[in-house]
């Protein structure tokens, strides 16, 4: 079977992360040596979606009938973000033609990972964007490795060994998501990768319950607030995801504000001041991920931040400050590598879609602790 059927090499990638902020989608031209995005977007995810997938996915009874609608209005909205996005295309060149595109890879939005009990669960039909696209769509990343005694995640360390690895500098790679996820990248080294925990999850689902706002805009909140080192202690003390050691992955079946509330119920925190809350879960998130890279025991050259949280400068500043006694240096991705901060995890799932169609890899054993590398997901052809 032959999928190429075109010299273009354009791909694109959605993805919809454990945040629920919106929809990213980038066109990419993928070749063996790089990948050069050409235009990203971010489709809104409507507020009643929002709120559907967040009734689901923070280990709730459920239906399947709710499943079902959740699943097909996700369809819906992966194939809108994709039109939307050809139109954007369309209206800077008026030669691109769709049949160049190769493949979408669609990540889904996961509503229950479970490795431990062998499944991982993405929504989003994929049949509904490949109708609605008539284009190539690959989905399902997780589950082929999951079946191979892996944790189906973390998949993006492979794309950013593909960009961001160097010849002489040890490296890591931070995605600041919803949940943290660093790949360690080290020259002529293993590539290891995994989820550190929260990112801006709690944070975020914290100045909503408060404030009633989406996030906090440049940590501007948390910056009001002082860190409370019994609570930050209660925090990394309330599971053992922070001592175990990698592979490990979590999601918002762990991190979710009833997490929180339940530690914010000991008499200890009675009086805490939400600022105060908040300046301590963006400890956290930056102390949580500074300890996993000192038991590691490599001296690093370099942090690379990509994800929502590098808009964050007061996690930048506090990474920074958390990592200099080791002259660790903290900087974007954008830097290096010529994926925007905003577009790596879109982007990555375009390269795992071209690695895919080509018969590829996609996984790296040694980080997800699968039996073998193996080619991933699932294809949905166009007629
Ligand atoms: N300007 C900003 N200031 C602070 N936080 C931000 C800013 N922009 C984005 N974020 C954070 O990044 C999150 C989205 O990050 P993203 O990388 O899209 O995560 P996910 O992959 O989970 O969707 C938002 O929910 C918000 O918490
Ligand atoms: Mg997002």
């Amino acid at each position: 079977m032959d999928l190429i059927n075109n010299n273009k090499n354009l791909y694109i990638g959605i993805m919809s992360g454990t945040s629920l902020d919106g929809i990213d989608v980038v066109l990419t031209e993928i070749n063996n040596s790089g990948i050069k995005v050409l235009k990203s977007y971010t489709h809104p995810l409507p507020e009643t979606t929002r709120k559907e997938i967040l009734s689901i996915n923070q280990g709730q009874q459920t239906t399947l009938v709710k499943i079902g609608k959740i699943n097909r209005d996700l369809g819906i909205l992966y194939g809108e973000a994709v039109i939307e996005l050809l139109k954007l295309v369309k209206r800077d060149n008026n030669s691109f033609s769709k049949d160049d595109i190769v493949a979408i890879g669609n990540h889904g939005t996961t509503v229950y990972h479970m490795p431990e009990e062998g499944f991982t669960i993405q929504l989003g039909d994929n049949n509904r964007v490949a109708a609605m696209t008539n284009i190539n769509v690959v989905g399902d990343f997780r589950s082929r490795d999951i079946a191979l005694g892996g944790q189906g995640a973390p998949l993006v360390p492979a794309f950013h060994k593909f960009i961001l690895s160097d010849d002489t500098e040890k490296r890591i790679v931070l995605n600041i998501g919803g949940i943290s996820n660093i790949t360690l990248l080290i020259p002529n080294g293993d590539t290891l990768g995994f989820d550190t925990g929260p990112g801006n999850i709690v944070m975020d689902s914290w100045i909503q319950q408060i404030k009633n706002e989406a996030f906090d805009q440049d940590g501007q909140w948390a910056k009001s607030g002082t860190i409370n080192v019994k609570l930050l202690d209660a925090m990394l003390n309330s599971t053992d995801y922070f001592i175990k050691s990698p592979p490990k992955s979590t999601g918002r079946e762990l991190f979710n504000i009833g997490w929180l509330n339940k530690i914010l119920l000991q008499d200890a925190f009675k009086e805490i001041k939400s600022e105060d809350v908040q300046a301590t879960l963006l400890e956290l998130t930056c102390k949580s991920i500074v300890e996993e890279i000192k038991k590691t025991n490599i001296t690093f050259d370099r942090v690379l931040v990509c994800g929502g949280g590098a808009k964050n400068s007061m996690i930048i500043k506090r990474l920074s400050e958390l990592l200099s006694p080791f002259n660790t240096k903290v900087s974007l991705t954008d830097d290096h590598g010529g994926v925007p901060t905003q577009d790596m995890e879109a982007a990555a799932f375009a390269w795992l879609a071209y690695r895919t169609i080509n018969r590829k890899h996609g996984n790296l054993k040694e980080v997800t602790g699968a039996s073998e590398n193996t080619i991933l997901g699932s294809i949905y052809l166009k007629n």
